[in-house]
């Protein structure tokens, strides 16, 4: 039997890179996409090498509208479809939405909202007419805790969570599960990148996971069918004490400081 293929956006670092080693070793031949190619051609041959899988690396800025196109270009000439997508590339912008220039937003929307549907729109018609597909798209606990003060990240992360579970409500007949993976706290370069490395590590170990953990988890949930998945215990009750206190008292218990530390650097 052919083996079947999964894309994984920033597969680069951190959870992408973590789901691209767990998909290999289940099997699936990969695509791989970020923009540090090198990075990718040397986890692209680790992976062949452990575990007998064909690997394709793929440079492409997941910021600019038109890459999601070009990609699946670049695929059909080579007569690769996908089986397996996990829209996981992302960030968080530095500074509050009125610092930024439109172009930082317009980027910033592209590659967390826009190319994350984007790409499910390319995948689930083949998936639909296979009966069978995989799709996570990497959310947040952002998605269930109150915005922060000029922030777009929980923005963002809202809409994925909210697009997986309509997409999950579409694939179910078909045999195509959706999911919205939300993790916490991970180890990851993600608040390097963000430049608020040194802030957050001062928050509780119990508070932290690793991206080894999260795929895991994420894994096991889209193939069980789940639409949303919060990752780790303590998480799950973080979203579950938003989710039924109401708006006021949230405002007066929310540890406002360690929201700004989780999303931004500089406010
Ligand atoms: N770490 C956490 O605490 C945490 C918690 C909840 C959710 N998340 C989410 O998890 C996902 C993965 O983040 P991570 O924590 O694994 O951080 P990370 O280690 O910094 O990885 C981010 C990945 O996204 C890629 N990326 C960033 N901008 C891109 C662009 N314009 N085009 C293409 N690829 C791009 C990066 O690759 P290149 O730089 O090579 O392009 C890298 O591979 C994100 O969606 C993030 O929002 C993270």
């Amino acid at each position: 039997m052919l083996k079947k293929t999964a894309l994984v956006t920033g597969a680069s670092s951190g959870i992408g890179l973590a789901f691209a080693k767990l998909l290999a070793a289940k099997g699936y031949n990969l695509v791989l996409c970020a923009r540090r190619k090198e990075r990718l051609i040397a986890i692209g041959e680790e992976l062949e090498k452990k575990f007998s899988v064909r690997t394709y690396s793929i440079q492409a800025d997941l910021s600019k509208r038109e890459t999601p196109d070009e990609i699946f270009k670049e695929l059909k000439s080579k007569d690769i479809t996908i089986d397996f997508l996990v829209n996981n590339a992302g960030l968080s912008l530095k500074r509050k939405f009125s610092r930024n220039s439109w172009e930082e937003i317009d980027d910033f929307m592209n590659l967390m909202m826009v190319n994350v549907t984007k790409l499910c729109h390319l995948v689930m018609p083949s998936m639909k007419e296979k009966k069978q597909g995989h799709i996570v798209n990497v959310s947040s606990i952002a998605a269930f805790v109150p915005e922060d003060s000029g922030s777009l990240y929980t923005a963002s992360k809202k809409y994925v969570s909210s697009l997986s579970v309509a997409l999950a409500k579409e694939g179910e007949p078909y045999g195509v599960n959706v999911l919205a993976l939300c993790p916490g706290f991970t180890h990851t370069e993600f608040h390097k990148v963000l430049g608020n490395k040194e802030k957050v590590e001062k928050f509780p170990k119990i508070m932290w996971m690793t991206s080894d953990r999260v795929v895991e988890e994420g894994y096991d949930a889209v193939i069980k069918g789940k639409r949303i998945h919060i990752n780790g215990l303590v998480n799950k009750v973080i979203c579950f004490i938003f989710h039924m206190i109401p708006e006021c008292i949230i405002k007066i218990i929310t540890p406002k400081k360690m929201l700004e530390d989780s999303y931004k650097s500089d406010h």
